[in-house]
């Protein structure tokens, strides 16, 4: 079976930026709580006329340029979005059409917080039987459509953006994605969820249209299982703490990412860290870290990098790939 290798990043964010000082005008928080709690310091807001496919088309176009490949090159495209902008067609329709190229399959992948490890497995999988060679891999959200800003637990904690990666079917033995490891655990939904959808009948812009989270309970389950499946993707392989060059987590809380880094025995100074000024932009964040880490020269070639989430669902998975 053929290898696989990430051969373009790209990302964007809206320029608007949301910071704490202005939440503390709208619910009863502060900076420091926020600070304190999760890290955050500000967030960007889609602009009212944005919609996902814009940040996708965006970042997508960012890492076709870096792979130096152009739209009709590609021959699969998966979007990971918990917001998509319509009940159908899919994002990733929608995304191949703003690409101005047919005939290739695109689908969207819905895992919330962990959808761009989970696209990026599928397209893993995809390129590795030879069902494609060249994908596009997006996560892209507009969480601030789906916030109740009224609710200081939740509203203060997420925000808007995109981050996407050219995969490529690629043999070359020192580079590429060693291994990826998804589960989920279905039984826990109520924890973290938007309550309504098509079969309560959906409305928009409702409390019940919006992010309903027990945080510290999902606290307490998130930080659990990402040590577990850090320590599940060391034992795959043959790997000791300590021997990881990068963590690129989702960046939901810091809290949550220092302990994933200590249990990989990690300084903080070799985890991409963009929590404070993004907050948690679900299945983006993940490619909006991978992107900051390669474009600022922090990730090196030959370098160990595990990308690891966890979401709604509950889902989980991680991904090492040898940059
Ligand atoms: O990405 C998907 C997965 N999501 C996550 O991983 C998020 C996981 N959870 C978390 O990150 C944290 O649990 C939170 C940041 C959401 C909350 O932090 P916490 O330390 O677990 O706080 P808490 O929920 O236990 O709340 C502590 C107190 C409460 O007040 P009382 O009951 O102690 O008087 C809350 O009402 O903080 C209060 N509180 C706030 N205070 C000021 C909750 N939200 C706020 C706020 N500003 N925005």
């Amino acid at each position: 079976m053929a290898g696989t290798r990430i051969t373009g990043t790209g990302s964007y964010l809206p320029e608007k930026v949301l910071t704490n000082e202005d939440l503390e005008g709208l619910v009863d928080t502060s900076d420091e709580w926020i600070t304190a709690r999760t890290g955050i310091k500000q967030r960007r807001i889609a602009a009212p006329d944005e919609a996902t496919v814009d940040l996708a088309e965006t970042a997508a176009r960012r890492a076709l340029d870096a792979a130096e490949r152009s739209p009709g090159e590609i021959d699969l495209i998966v979007v990971a979005t918990t917001t998509p902008d319509r009940v159908f067609p899919s994002t990733a329709c929608l995304l191949q059409g703003r690409l101005g190229v047919v005939g290739a399959p695109a689908f969207d992948v819905q895992a919330v917080c962990t959808g761009f490890i989970y696209a990026l497995a599928t397209a893993h999988s995809f390129l590795r039987t030879g069902l494609a060679r060249r994908a596009l891999v997006v996560g892209a959200e507009v969480l601030s459509r789906i916030l109740n800003w009224e609710d200081r637990s939740t509203c203060v904690l997420f925000g808007d953006g995109s981050g996407a990666v050219v995969l490529e079917a690629d043999d070359t033995p020192e580079h590429g994605l060693l291994s990826t490891h998804l589960h989920a655990d279905g039984s826990q939904d109520s924890l973290l969820t938007v309550p309504t959808g098509i079969a309560t009948g959906w409305e928009s812009g409702t409390p019940e249209g919006t992010i309903h989270m027990r945080g510290n309970e999902v606290f307490r389950v998130a930080v659990n299982t990402l040590g577990q499946v850090v320590e599940e993707t060391l034992a795959a392989n043959g790997l000791e703490q300590g021997e990881v060059d990068w963590l690129v987590p989702h960046q939901a809380n810091i809290r949550i990412i220092q302990a994933t880094a200590k249990k990989l025995d990690l300084a903080m100074d070799r985890v991409v860290v963009t929590v404070d000024r993004h907050g948690n932009t679900s299945a983006a964040s993940v490619p909006l870290a991978l992107d900051e880490g390669v474009r600022d020269n922090r990730i090196r070639p030959g370098e160990l990098v595990l990308l690891e989430a966890f979401g709604g669902g509950f889902t989980w998975g991680s991904a090492l790939l040898r940059w």
